[in-house]
């Protein structure tokens, strides 16, 4: 009865160090684990203890006993990853982090921004004796994305919450709930009041198109979508067009697919989840029975991860529908090609995933009643266009094409890739970034543990270099 890593994977690793038999891979550290999409348990090693389930902090792990029937899928993506990946060494990993030196007595750290980032770099700096950390949030909620990204239909990945508080709870740590650092503190202030300062301030506002048409109403961004379906006091009181049959996503992303997956689920199924009662009850009233999710590349290349689309396949109250041939290249491709023979039941709301299609403009006179799309190839990896457009009526067009950080008040900015430059997580010493503002708009929850230890671990090196100015008070 080996255990089996699910869906609601966050990539933290803390299940690797738990293990006994070191069965749990790509383990930190190993080639792949920083962009791993989810853990794999050897079904052949795994002697069955539940440690890792233990560790795991939103519950993926699981007896392949007792998973549910769209779970089921998992027990083989877990072995396959073996027979592609074997691995030899049994002994356990028992990652001991290098042991520092470094003199922390009364280190006070001002961490900006409670999402993920923020508070993975308050436990790493709290885990060091006599450090006091400040944790800064602009909204008088905590846990950022966490609490108001995560698909309310995936309340175990929102378990993670339960960490964080686990983290506020450690002596040393304090809230500045409410307070926006660059309006209502400055960094020069901070930097008076603390040796250094962790900007963890993520990635809030959305990528732009750049196409005729996107500033009409009911041409929408997924972030706004999210945040309402979520509450963020930012946009809890919007209100969107859902009196439409058809509503376009275009993107190929997790987000793509999260607010499909919202926009098409059982009115009912929501009202048991954390969902805002606004958005419930603006989706009950919906008309929307038809979501299609456009890719501008090919099956091939979409950016949603195999852990999600095997949630999607197994949705028992939505069709989904894969158009046009998919040519069988790896686990991905080969559900989405079991998905493309399956027959869809009439009178249920459908997602159509629509691939080769990149986007050209959105149409309407007032609102925004469709979209035109230019069909594609895929070409060394890069979608070209082929001259051959198409229109798709639809009342709501959604833009899921990624977040974009905005620029800091005195920190240099990087336009292009819109980050905050840095050298492993620190701008200079004393001050440093973590997170979605460090490395761009990607990742899961768990990717940023490892991001802001390599964050505390720049401002340790400070710290013994003598770098860090002491504060006045
Ligand atoms: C829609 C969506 C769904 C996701 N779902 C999942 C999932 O299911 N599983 C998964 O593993 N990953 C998921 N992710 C990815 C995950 O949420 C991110 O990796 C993670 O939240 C990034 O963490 P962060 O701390 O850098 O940013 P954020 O989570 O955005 O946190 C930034 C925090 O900084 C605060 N802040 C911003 N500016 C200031 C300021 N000036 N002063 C004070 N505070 C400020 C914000 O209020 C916020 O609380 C999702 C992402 C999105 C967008
Ligand atoms: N459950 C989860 O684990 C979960 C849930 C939500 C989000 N997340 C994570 O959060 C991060 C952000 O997710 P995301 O979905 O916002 O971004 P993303 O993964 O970067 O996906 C963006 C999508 O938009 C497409 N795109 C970009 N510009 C476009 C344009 N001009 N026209 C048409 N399509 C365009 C991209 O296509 P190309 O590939 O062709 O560029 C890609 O398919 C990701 O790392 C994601 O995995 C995780
Ligand atoms: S059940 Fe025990 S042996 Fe199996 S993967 Fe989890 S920790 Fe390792
Ligand atoms: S979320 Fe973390 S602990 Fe749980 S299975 Fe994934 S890597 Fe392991």
């Amino acid at each position: 009865m080996p255990y089996v890593v699910t869906q609601s994977c966050c990539s933290d690793g803390a299940c690797v160090v738990a293990c006994p038999v070191n069965a749990i891979h790509p383990a930190p550290g190993e080639p792949g684990f920083a962009t791993a999409e989810m853990l794999y348990v050897d079904p052949v090693t795994c002697v069955d203890c539940g440690a890792c389930a233990t560790a795991c902090p939103v519950d993926a792990l699981l007896p392949d006993t007792k998973l549910t029937d769209k779970q089921l899928p998992f027990i083989e993506l877990n072995a396959a990853y073996y027979r592609e990946h074997p691995h030899a060494d049994r002994t356990p990993l028992a990652l001991v982090p290098p042991h520092r030196e470094s003199d922390t007595l009364g280190l006070r750290v001002a961490v900006v921004g409670a999402g993920p980032a923020g508070m993975y770099a308050a436990d790493e700096l709290l885990k060091l004796p006599g450090v006091e950390v400040d944790v800064f949030d602009r909204l008088p909620t905590p846990y950022g994305l966490a609490r108001f990204g995560v698909a309310p239909d995936h309340p175990r990945t929102r378990q993670v919450i339960e960490l964080f508080e686990k983290i506020e709870r450690e002596p040393g740590f304090r809230y500045r709930l409410d307070v926006e650092v660059g309006s209502d503190v400055s960094l020069d202030e901070l930097r008076v009041g603390y040796h250094a300062v962790v900007y963890a301030v993520g990635a809030a506002t959305d990528r732009r198109l750049g196409v005729p048409g996107e500033e009409l109403p009911g041409s929408v961004s997924a972030t706004e979508l999210v945040a309402w379906y979520n509450g963020h006091p930012d946009a809890a009181e919007r209100d969107y067009p859902l009196d439409t049959e058809r509503a376009v996503v275009i993107g190929n992303g997790n987000v793509a697919l999260d607010v499909a997956r919202i926009l098409t689920a059982e009115p009912d199924r929501l009202a048991e989840t954390d969902i805002s009662r606004r958005a419930l009850l603006g989706l009950r009233g919906s008309g929307i029975r038809e979501v299609v999710v456009l890719g501008r590349r090919g099956p091939a290349e979409a950016a949603f991860t195999l852990p999600e689309l095997v949630g999607l396949a197994g949705l028992d109250d939505v069709d989904v529908v894969v158009e046009g041939e998919v040519a069988v290249t790896d686990a991905k491709t080969g559900i989405l090609a079991d998905i493309a023979r399956r027959t869809p039941v009439p009178g249920r709301r459908r997602i159509v995933l629509r691939f080769n299609r990149a986007p050209v403009r959105v149409l309407g006179d007032d609102v925004a009643d469709g979209l035109e799309v230019e069909r594609t190839e895929v070409l060394d990896g890069r979608a070209v266009l082929t001259g051959e457009t198409e229109r798709i009526d639809a009342g709501l067009v959604l833009r899921a094409i990624g977040y974009r950080a905005q620029p800091v008040p005195g920190l240099p900015f990087d336009e292009r890739r819109a980050l905050v430059p840095n050298d492993g997580g620190r701008v200079e010493p004393g001050v440093y970034v973590a997170g979605w503002i460090k490395r761009g708009a990607t990742g899961y929850l768990g990717t940023n543990k490892t991001c802001s230890k390599e964050t505390v671990d720049r401002l340790l090196d400070d710290l013994d270099a003598g770098l860090l100015r002491v504060p006045a008070h």
